[in-house]
């Protein structure tokens, strides 16, 4: 009546970085047991035990994005496609050679949400092109990493402390928001403006999208 596939691969989290993650695949409930709550059941009791194995990350391809967010899902990569019409008036300027970039993004079809099961873990693994401190109130409804957490970035490694106080914290965000940032999918200001991160320190959310920038953005070459 239901499926639910899980892969152990690692994750290109940018500046040659890899992290091991929990892919999650080919998720499916039978149309005559629906909106019963198998879905939640599976996709909690998996991150749980993802994050008992010591993975800090999990990720899954979703042509529903809206369904991820409460399990703490926050879009990590986006999919286009383009249709090229190569008859009689196509030509190409140059012989492409290595990645080609696509110059018209018009149609998004699908995106790659990815969520952070171990906010010091995962944040501690990655690379900062700035040095900096900045302290986060992570919320995270599935209960499996909420805390506030001062980042303390020198020499691009972070040192992660959880604090036992919200009191100082300079930026309050949901774990799906702060999974978006991660890999450079989403801007910090952006989702300041939305709503989405809250900024008790003005110019902190500027200060994130420093420290979080990224030298390449995340990109799915597979469906996995
Ligand atoms: C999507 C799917 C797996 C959901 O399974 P389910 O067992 O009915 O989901 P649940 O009952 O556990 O619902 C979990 C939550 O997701 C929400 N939800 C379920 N289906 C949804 C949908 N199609 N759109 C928006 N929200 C949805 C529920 O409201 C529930 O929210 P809540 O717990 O916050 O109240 C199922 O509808 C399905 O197999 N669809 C076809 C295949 C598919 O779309 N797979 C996912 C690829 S992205």
């Amino acid at each position: 009546m239901a499926t639910f596939g899980t892969l152990r691969k690692t994750l290109n989290i940018d500046f040659g970085k890899l992290l091991e993650s929990q892919l999650v695949t080919a998720v499916t409930v039978r149309t005559s047991h629906r909106r019963r709550g198998l879905l939640r059941r599976m996709m909690s009791e998996n991150l749980a035990m993802a994050k008992q194995d010591g993975l800090a990350m999990a990720a899954l391809t979703a042509c529903e994005g809206s369904i991820y967010g409460r399990f703490g899902h926050g879009v990590a990569s986006f999919e286009r496609a383009v249709k090229v019409d190569t008859t009689s008036r196509f030509q190409l300027n140059y012989h492409a050679a290595g990645n080609v970039d696509i110059a018209d993004p018009r149609v998004l079809l699908d995106l790659v949400p990815e969520v952070i099961l171990d906010v010091a873990q995962a944040l501690e693994a990655r690379h900062y092109p700035e040095d900096g401190r900045l302290v986060l109130d992570v919320q995270d409804l599935l209960g499996l990493t909420a805390g506030t957490f001062a980042v303390e970035v020198s020499g691009g490694e972070a040192g992660v402390v959880c604090l036992e106080e919200t009191a100082g914290a300079e930026l309050t965000l949901d774990v799906s928001a702060l999974s978006s940032i991660y890999l450079g999918a989403v801007c910090p200001v952006t989702l300041t403006s939305a709503g989405r991160i809250r900024e008790h320190k003005q110019g902190a959310s500027l200060r994130a999208r420093r420290m979080f920038a990224v030298e390449r953005a995340t990109h799915c070459l597979t469906h996995f």
